[in-house]
């Protein structure tokens, strides 16, 4: 007659229980080994929780670099313009001086009553003319406008006059003269103090 229910000795009890106790160690060691390696993989919650804070911190720092930034007003550092070009005497009246005409594209005109600096740079599309003592005029080599000594425009197809230069007495009674101011003819400029120098 066969067993309903199957017997084991004691030493097979013994083994089978065993071996359970093993098996339930292998399972143990392995649940902790996959539970230690998903401890060092990010979650999705925990990348965007990582995102919004590296967002907040550069946000932070660049409000603060803003705040830092706009305590020290920014300053434009102009290159200075003006130059002493002499005493009065230097230039003979009548003379149209090219000693500045390299370094600081002017000429120097010396009338009988005063002095004025012409801006070397011609009002059509802004050649260097050429000044030519024998014809007593400014011509441009480009397309042929011609100015008077006065910086006065009589030919080709320059529309105004040329500019002139600011021209004053420095402190010690040089000329000074400043090329970052201009005064245009057409606009009434030559009126002005600074665009003649009575003498
Ligand atoms: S640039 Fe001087 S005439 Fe044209």
């Amino acid at each position: 007659m066969a067993k309903d229910k199957q017997e084991f000795t004691k030493e097979e009890a013994d083994a089978l229980h065993s071996r359970r106790r093993e098996e339930q160690a292998v399972e143990a060691g392995r649940r902790k080994k996959q539970k230690a390696q998903m401890a060092g993989v990010w979650s999705r919650r925990d990348f965007f929780g990582r995102l919004g804070w590296v967002g907040f911190g550069v946000f932070s720092l660049a409000t603060l670099l803003a705040a830092v930034r706009s305590a020290f007003p920014r300053v434009l550092f102009k290159p200075d313009t003006s130059f002493k070009a002499g005493w009065i005497d230097d230039f003979a009246i009548g003379e149209v001086s090219e000693k500045f005409k390299k370094d600081y594209r002017i000429w120097v005109v010396r009338s009988e009553d005063g002095v004025y600096a012409l801006y070397a740079k011609c009002t059509h599309l802004g050649c260097t003319p050429r000044w030519l003592a024998s014809e007593n005029k400014f011509k441009c080599p480009c397309h042929g406008s011609g100015f008077y000594p006065t910086g006065v425009h009589f030919e080709g197809p320059a529309p105004r006059p040329l500019e002139r230069v600011r021209v004053a007495r420095a402190d010690d009674g040089q000329l000074l003269i400043d090329v970052g101011v201009k005064y245009r003819q057409e606009k009434g400029d030559w009126e002005k103090p600074g665009a003649f120098l009575r003498v």
